[in-house]
């Protein structure tokens, strides 16, 4: 099975894609429209950039199924869940949508596929990883961490933490969602035992955080421990190569990544997405094709 064959695009390709801003950097179209010259689809996966305030005129002109669904990144993924008509328990819990379906009766049915991606990532990287192994710490408060405590309670997850800058977000999440909330000055107590470490705070903190002194981890990993980042660029985030001196097992970002594009392709063409190695696809060098 190829990814090489070229696209087919005539009268009757079916149209999906990803929105996004920005959306260049987006992996979503290269993973996805491999996949469809693989099983040779008659369909296109597209990059889609709305202005700020253009991603509701978008949405609302896809309207009765012209084209089949779009994966939703940031900044838009609370916005998608508001603009659908209905929405899975995934969605509703995450608040926020990272796929829109359009059906042809003009409805948009919102679906969340993040969680999955990052039960995935685990199963890919930490094969005797289990969300009950212990208590669970995720750093960060926002939309990341929301749906990862969703998905961790809903897989079985006991003790979860959450570790935030600003206690009163991690207040609120826990106070929507469960968990106990820490802020920094409380790390230590927040890490205690921790045998999974989860960082959701926001890309642009990788940078701020390239001194791996300022990173809360405990100095040594309890036994078992894994640690998880939710960014792909650059793989080896600071907090995973501090994380793996401490001891800990660690589980890059691509797999998430990789694990909520499957069931989007699923859903968006009614097929699973065929056996391709999707990693070394990601991390293949830009061919232009
Ligand atoms: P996302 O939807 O990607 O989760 P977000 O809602 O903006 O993005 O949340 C970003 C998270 O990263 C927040 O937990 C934020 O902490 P605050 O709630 O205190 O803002 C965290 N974050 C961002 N920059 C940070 C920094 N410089 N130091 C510590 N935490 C930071």
């Amino acid at each position: 099975m190829t990814s090489s064959a070229p696209l087919k695009i005539n009268g009757t390709t079916e149209i999906a894609g990803v929105v996004g801003r920005p959306i260049a950097h987006s992996l979503s179209p290269r993973l996805h429209n491999a996949w469809i010259r693989a099983l040779g689809l008659n369909a296109v996966y597209l990059p889609f950039s709305p202005t700020e305030t253009g991603f509701q005129r978008l949405v609302q002109g896809f309207r009765g199924g012209v084209i089949r669904g779009l994966n939703v990144t940031l900044p838009f993924k609370a916005e998608a869940l508001a603009l659908a008509d209905t929405a899975d328990t995934a969605a509703q819990e995450a608040g926020a949508a990272n796929l829109l379906l359009f059906l042809s009766d003009g409805a948009i049915e919102a679906r969340n596929t993040d969680g999955l991606g990052l039960l995935y990532a685990f199963a890919q990287q930490a094969p005797t990883w289990r969300p009950d192994q212990g208590p669970i710490t995720i750093l960060g408060a926002g939309g990341a961490a929301r749906g990862a405590l969703a998905t961790l309670k809903r897989a079985g997850a006991r003790d979860i933490r959450i570790l935030n800058r600003t206690r009163a977000r991690a207040e609120s999440l826990c106070r929507a969602l469960g968990g106990t909330a820490f802020d920094l000055t409380e790390a230590g107590r927040a890490l205690d035992g921790a045998t999974t470490l989860i960082n959701a705070t926001s890309g642009q903190l990788q940078a701020e955080f390239a001194d791996k002194d300022t990173l809360p981890l405990p100095a040594q990993a309890p036994p078992g421990a894994v640690a998880m980042d939710m960014v792909y660029a650059p793989l080896n985030t600071p907090f995973l190569q501090a994380a793996a001196a401490a001891g800990f097992a660690t589980v890059d970002g691509l797999d998430m990544l990789i694990g909520q594009a499957r069931p989007s392709f699923a859903a968006l063409f009614g097929q699973p997405p065929p056996e391709l190695d999707a990693r070394s696809l990601c991390l293949a060098p830009e061919d232009g094709s």
